[in-house]
């Protein structure tokens, strides 16, 4: 987790500054962190160098959300900078303290750090047998008191102190960064900032997410484009093992061997508006708006001049494709979902078993994994480590991996053999929504993929599925339209609840399973989503007296999941259950036993998950704002998990 930024740039003092007269590279780092608060809110802080003045290097953090940083920086009110450094935290090593938030300084030098050091406690003998008192729990103080003992006998070996000149002191800290990085264990992007080079930042990074920001004039870095994408579009990527130099007029890349190598650069298609809450209260109900949006985006350019699917990158043979016997789904939280969802689409089209399994189970078991086995990551971030982790895995054994993920140029998008993008656009809040529904769109592409390049589908099959997903985002439209007010009324209305079940049968079963998660994560209720066949096994036992529960409930065209689950909604109101039913218009058999209908357009089964879910994920906001929560961060989580 962690979101770190840097930028490095001339002096100008900038007008829209949020701290005024602290220069250009303070309003980088705050615009960025502010952007980058969704992958951890629990401290946040800056180092910032200027060329001249007695402390030449300041480092200003505090516990808390980005607010606490902002008011100690007005106390402090640095002096502009040419480069500056900044970091929000979510806590792995030591308690979210002042003292824990990076940058972590030692000597002449700043860093921060994303990622774990998995050897920081032998390393941390070493530096305090060096006689270096560590002021923090952090891994990240041990990394940074390593860089300065090795930048320390460098900069002695070079010359006497003083006589170094900024580009050789920066060319210094790049071999330090390199010998230093060399010897830690885990996973990490950092970036350092001297007082001895004030117009340079030294990164480097392994595992961690790591994009460079090109602009004119000045330079940025960033956990992903979200950090600068509001003053440059033109990014370029960061390789695991990389060193980097960045000064305001060049980038120089180094790989693990030490050459310069040329980092493959690409424009940014979100702009910064895209990262914002566009006039919604939340990022969430902004995110869940966007769904008509993502969801089209998902499908735009997927059928060439030949009427054929195509994915976004496609390094698996085609005859491998043919010949895959079984596929897994790795994945965690709401993707893990998706690729529940797209089980069902899958295997009835392709007549291939899928099995999804949770990442990080996947990784520590025995997986049955072969050259046949297609494994399908899903992932928002592209960042998750479990997924990460689970990729590796099953590609050692043979497998290929397919990944579907929104982020461009995440480690999953790059270590997997095929690429088939959600086009989402960022999310920010923490709790996944618009993700989802990109995520099963972009599930269902790969399904008729595979359908058509098997041959289990004829061409006019896939067309008639595509055409169907087509008209997805302007139902969705319709419901967000017809819908909203009421769903958040109910919200409010039952936000003294403190249990909810969610039932589902068929596809509505992962998407009980999700509206139950989007309940915990943001409004912190107890709530379970159980496939609805299953309540009679045990979970009825829980209703009692005005329980609210919802009831997913397949279209009436489908009579024998629908009957079975009218069933269902019968057993629970007989026990004294307040029933919030989702059905489609025009189902008047839901109506004798519903205290609530959620009326939803007319959808074919398989797609009707990319609706169901919609309104539980409203209720959900609604229901964590009557509470006073805040939806976009909620306590305890963050975004993108980039620990195991
Ligand atoms: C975290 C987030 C969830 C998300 C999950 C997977 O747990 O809080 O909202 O579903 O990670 O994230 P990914 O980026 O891999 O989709």
């Amino acid at each position: 987790m962690c979101g770190i930024v840097g930028h490095v740039g001339p002096l100008t003092p900038s007008t829209a500054s949020s701290a005024p007269g602290s220069g250009r590279s303070l309003e980088v780092l705050l615009d960025g962190l502010s952007r980058l608060e969704y992958r951890g809110y629990d401290s946040a802080g800056v180092a910032l160098v200027r060329p001249d003045g007695v402390e030449r290097l300041t480092t200003v953090k505090a516990a808390g959300k980005l607010d606490n940083l902002r008011a100690a920086l007005d106390a402090a009110a640095p002096a502009p900078a040419t480069a500056g450094i900044g970091h929000t935290r979510w806590a792995t090593h030591g308690g979210p303290t002042t003292e824990n938030a990076h940058p972590h300084r030692a000597g002449s030098l700043a860093v921060v750090h994303n990622g774990i050091i998995e050897n920081f406690r032998s390393l941390r003998a070493e530096v305090e047998a060096a006689g270096r008192t560590l002021l923090s729990a952090t891994d990240t103080e041990v990394v940074a008191h390593l860089l300065d003992l090795d930048f320390t006998d460098r900069l002695a070996a070079a010359g006497e102190a003083g006589t170094v000149d900024p580009d050789a002191a920066a060319a210094l800290l790049v071999e330090s960064m390199r010998a230093v990085t060399a010897r830690l264990e885990g996973t990490f992007a950092l970036l350092a900032v001297t007082e001895l080079a004030p117009g340079a930042i030294v990164a480097a990074r392994r595992s961690s997410p790591l994009v460079i920001g090109l602009g004119e004039g000045e330079n940025f870095l960033g956990s992903d484009v979200a950090a600068f994408v509001a003053f440059t579009t033109h990014a370029a990527e960061v390789d695991d093992d990389q060193v980097l130099l960045l000064t305001a007029d060049s980038v120089t890349v180094w790989d693990a061997a030490g050459d310069v190598v040329t980092p493959r650069q690409w424009e940014v298609s979100w702009d910064a508006s895209a990262a914002v809450k566009g006039g919604y209260d939340t990022f969430m109900d902004k995110e869940i708006h966007d769904e008509p949006t993502a969801v089209a985006e998902t499908l735009l350019g997927r059928v060439d001049d030949r009427g054929e699917l195509v994915l976004d990158e496609m390094r698996i043979d085609p005859a491998v494709l043919r010949s895959i016997d079984k596929i897994i789904v790795v994945a965690c939280g709401t993707a893990a979902y998706a690729g529940h969802v797209a089980k069902y689409a899958i295997e009835h089209w392709c007549r291939i078993p899928v099995e999804i399994e949770l990442a990080h189970e996947f990784r520590y078991r025995d997986p049955i994994v072969s050259e046949k086995t297609l494994t399908v990551a899903i992932s928002q971030s592209g960042e998750t480590m479990d997924t990460i982790q689970a990729v590796r895995h099953a590609r050692e054994q043979g497998s290929r991996a397919l990944a579907i993920v929104n982020t461009y140029g995440s480690t999953i998008a790059r270590e997997a053999d095929a690429v088939l993008y959600t086009h989402a656009g960022p999310e920010v809040a923490v709790a996944s929504t618009k993700a989802f529904l990109a995520q099963i769109t972009a599930c269902y592409l790969l399904g008729l993929y595979l359908a058509q390049l098997r041959g289990n589908k004829w061409p006019d099959e896939v067309a008639d599925y595509l055409e169907n997903l087509g008209k997805m985002p302007a139902k969705l439209e319709r419901l967000l339209a017809e819908q909203e007010d009421s769903i958040r009324e109910l919200g409010a209305q039952l936000a003294d609840q403190t249990s909810f079940l969610f039932l589902g049968r068929h596809v509505g079963y992962p998407v009980a399973l999700e509206g139950a998660l989007k309940l915990k994560e943001v409004a912190y209720v107890h709530a379970e989503g159980f496939a609805a066949g299953e309540l009679k096994h045990g979970p009825i036992a829980l209703v009692e007296d005005g329980l609210p529960v919802f009831v997913i409930v397949p279209t009436p065209r489908r009579p024998v999941l629908h009957d079975k689950v009218i069933s269902n909604i019968q057993e629970v109101r007989a026990r004294g259950a307040r029933t919030i039913v989702i059905a489609e218009e025009g189902d008047e058999a839901v109506t004798p036993f519903a205290d609530t209908v959620i009326r939803i357009p007319a959808t074919p089964t398989l797609m009707w998950p990319l609706l169901t879910v919609v309104p539980l994920q409203i209720f959900a906001s609604a229901l964590a704002k009557a509470k006073g929560l805040d939806v976009d961060q909620p306590r305890n989580l963050a975004k993108s998990v980039t620990v195991e």
